[in-house]
């Protein structure tokens, strides 16, 4: 028995996303997502980087899958790619595209691996960003119906499903900051478009419950958890705002069916343009889910100031002595207290979708990769989650980000989240010490409070 010991049922798994472990970004019919123009225009991604080929895990999901298997994964997460069975978002089904996720579903049943589906993790096809992209009414029924037809032909394999993910980074990454596809910058667009992806979840999910599906459906948010900087009033102001945007703005529709009062008036006294609400959106949005993702990676530590503007926010430098390789804090209490927030103010169970850090990883003349930092980091996470289950916070399951290095979006390759090392030249596949460190905590179910 460890120290941190979790109980029988729960799930142990891993992440990955379509677009940053497939590759194969035109093969058999697929359309183009945004994500594949914003990689093929010169500028958008560090190092030119793009996700043509990626880990080509279209070509290699066995291999890949049978690595799962001998880490003893027991969910993992995959994401479907829209232009994949769409290739122009709505109208016949690409069955090439389909049958790879068929394909992909069936072999991880054949392994003992519980399938988790997301439906949108962000390359939305081209076509749509075209006529608006999430900006546009239109696209979240397109989503509903896409939603639908993989629902109807997946249906039955698949036990957990999650709808949007991290709707705050596609909002604002992608509209707001522009550091993201489709790269618009205006803060006006993102709120519609948060809007719109709340209509496209809420959509998806009555859909399911219409179809009478059997399975559990969610949304998966990303909670950086905001601390003030300083005990100043203002400075707590502030924060109450960041959570604000980031966290409430994406929470309270779905659990309140209403955008929190305070924002809503915080940002039309700043001259925002504000969603367009139309009658039945509230109700739509509001769909009683079965669990909430969690996607948590590290804290924010907020003052008042003018970096980020509506909010009146400035970001502190975090008190803590540890960095991962993106930059960001490594903080364990803000994982426990993101749990613990949800529970009490959402009350509603969860599933831990996304958790790791991007270390600089090597291979060693061994050909190994002893990456203690992600070890450390994972442990002081488990053991933070541990204590929130024991504190009252539902937690069912943890899925590692990732089951492998990957495509990091804007930074393209150089990230490194795996707990399975790419070489990118020779598409070798290394299991990682954390790999294997993850793995043995899967065997015992917990952790112990020394590393190994
Ligand atoms: C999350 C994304 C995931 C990955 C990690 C590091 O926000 O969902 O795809 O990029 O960050």
């Amino acid at each position: 028995m460890s120290q941190y010991q979790f109980k029988e049922d729960f799930l142990w798994g891993a992440s990955a996303a379509a677009f940053q472990i497939e590759g194969a970004w035109d093969e058999d019919g697929k359309g183009e997502s945004i994500w594949d123009r914003y990689c093929h225009h010169p500028g958008n991604v560090a190092n030119g980087d793009k996700g043509d080929v990626a880990c080509d895990h279209y070509h290699r999901y066995r291999e890949d899958i049978a690595l799962m298997k001998e880490l003893g994964i027991q969910v993992q997460r995959l994401s479907i790619s829209w232009p994949r069975i769409f290739p122009r978002g709505v109208g016949e089904i690409n069955q090439k595209g389909l049958a790879f996720y068929q394909n992909v579903i069936d072999c991880m049943l054949e392994n003992g691996i519980q399938p988790f589906v997301v439906l949108y993790h962000w390359d939305l096809p081209q076509k749509l960003q075209d006529t608006g992209g999430w900006a546009n009414r239109e696209t979240a029924s397109l989503f509903a119906e896409y939603a639908g037809r993989v629902f109807e032909a997946l249906g039955n394999r698949v036990r957990y499903w999650a709808t949007i993910l991290e709707p705050q980074v596609i909002a604002y990454n992608g509209n707001w900051m522009g550091n993201m596809a489709p790269g618009i910058r205006d803060f006006s667009t993102a709120l519609q478009v948060s809007h719109n992806l709340l209509r496209g979840h809420g959509m998806a999910v009555k859909r399911f419950r219409e179809m009478g599906m059997t399975g559990e459906i969610g949304i998966i948010n990303y909670f950086p958890t905001a601390y003030p900087a300083t005990e100043a009033e203002e400075d707590r102001r502030a924060t109450v705002r960041h959570d604000g945007v980031w966290t409430r703005w994406f929470l309270d529709p779905v659990f309140k069916g209403c955008y929190p009062e305070d924002m809503w008036q915080w940002h039309k006294e700043k001259g925002v343009v504000l969603p367009e609400i139309c009658p039945g959106d509230m109700e739509v949005i509001s769909q009683k889910i079965d669990f909430l993702g969690i996607n948590y990676y590290y804290s924010d530590f907020v003052k008042a100031g003018t970096d980020i503007w509506p909010t009146m926010a400035s970001l502190a430098k975090p008190p803590v002595e540890q960095f991962t390789q993106m930059g960001w804090p490594v903080y364990p209490n803000g994982f426990y207290d993101a749990l613990m927030r949800v529970q009490r103010d959402y009350g509603i169970k969860m599933i831990v979708t996304e958790n790791g850090g991007a270390f600089h990883d090597v291979v060693n003349w061994k050909g190994e990769v002893d990456d203690d930092a992600r070890v450390s980091y994972l442990h002081d996470h488990l053991i933070q989650l541990h204590r929130a289950i024991q504190d009252g916070a539902e937690v069912r399951g943890y899925l590692v980000w990732s089951i492998m290095d990957n495509f990091e979006w804007a930074f393209g390759y150089e990230k490194r989240f795996g707990i399975v090392y790419i070489d990118y030249l020779t598409q070798k596949r290394i299991v990682k010490k954390s790999g294997r460190w993850y793995s043995e905590v899967i065997r015992s179910g917990g952790v112990k409070e020394e590393l190994w």
